[in-house]
């Protein structure tokens, strides 16, 4: 079987494992992203994992052809370089070039809603779909649409960013530049924000979720907001609430755009299920056109936290040849 080494480069951890064609991951190794030591030493970090991935062969093992790697942002895939990734700081990070420098191998750079927008059509809850649009919800929101096989990439690889589709052009400034864009509402940060600024101003009542962070406006997490909703506290519904009508408002537009046959919804906030996904689906069919929202299928994610470096491998097969 053919072997790549994919890599999920996010904000937080850093994924890297050997994976090969049929899709299954034969090793894997996590760490914490060095965030503090700039472009190079994530970099570093990423060849450091290659190396030890690699030194771990089989003897049946076939080696590895090269790189593929997922990471937030707007990129340009062609040339390798990380255009702006808030999450990591970077600004045109040619990070294809630094990696083939010091692993020797060749590097394929994708966003990674669209790395596990691909995974999810290729082995997970798309499978067998032939227009499918993947969601993540987590510290941001990204996407990714898989039409007749193929990832839709765009001129510069960055199709699909539909966390920075903007529900009010007179809201928030986001780091990206435009205002109102969805996740600054929705996304499992935005969230968090949302009932830390409660907790901290005592605006509203901020019921059970308020006890779950003991009164502490820094621990408020989306996933505590999900705990609450889960025992039917009000507050958390409403919140909740807010945030997934947003999402479902800002997707009856992507639907208009692409037409999907199935919606895929992934990324750790997609996990808080119902209290969620059930206003932002109210929400889409109230803002969608009937015809193209009435048969249209919203699945929760299949690969969890994998889906990035899993799609990555299989963009890798299907785009290069052995
Ligand atoms: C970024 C996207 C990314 C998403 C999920 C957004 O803030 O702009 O590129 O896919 O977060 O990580
Ligand atoms: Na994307
Ligand atoms: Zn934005």
């Amino acid at each position: 079987n053919r072997t790549c080494v994919s890599v999920d480069l996010g904000g937080t951890k850093l994924l890297t494992a050997v994976i090969d064609e049929s899709g299954a991951i034969l090793r894997r190794e996590e760490k914490p992203t060095p965030v503090g030591g700039g472009a190079s030493a994530v970099i570093g970090a990423i060849a450091a994992s290659v190396a030890s991935l690699r030194a771990a062969a089989g003897p049946d093992e076939l080696p590895p052809e090269g790189i593929a790697i997922v990471a937030a942002g707007a990129l340009d895939a062609e040339n390798g370089v990380i255009r702006y990734a808030s999450n990591l700081n970077f600004t045109d990070v040619a990070i294809g070039d630094e990696l083939k420098r010091l692993t020797g191998l060749p590097v394929l750079l994708e966003n990674d809603a669209n790395g596990a927008a691909y995974g999810e059509w290729k082995h997970g809850a798309g499978k067998g779909s032939n227009d499918c649009m993947f969601i993540t919800v987590s510290t941001g929101i990204g996407g990714g649409f898989v039409s007749g096989g193929k990832l839709i990439r765009g001129a510069t690889g960055s199709a699909g960013e539909i966390g920075h589709i903007s529900i009010d052009r007179n809201g928030p400034l986001c780091p990206c530049g435009n205002r109102g864009c969805v996740e600054l509402y929705a996304s499992g940060t935005a969230i968090a924000r949302t009932v830390a600024a409660d907790i901290a101003s005592g605006a509203r009542p901020t019921g059970r979720v308020g006890e779950l962070a003991g009164g502490d406006a820094s621990k408020a997490t989306s996933r505590l907001v999900g705990q609450a909703a889960a025992e039917g506290d009000a507050y958390a519904l409403a919140v909740l609430a807010d945030a997934g009508s947003a999402l479902g408002f800002a997707l009856a537009g992507a639907v208009h755009l692409v037409n999907p046959e199935v919606i895929v919804i992934g990324g750790g906030a997609s996990r808080i299920g119902e209290p969620l996904l059930g206003p932002m689906k109210e929400t889409l069919h109230r803002y969608g056109i009937k015809a193209m929202v009435e048969s249209l299928r919203i699945e929760q994610a299949a690969l969890g936290g994998d889906a990035g470096i899993v799609g990555a491998a299989a963009l890798w097969f299907d785009t290069r040849s052995a």
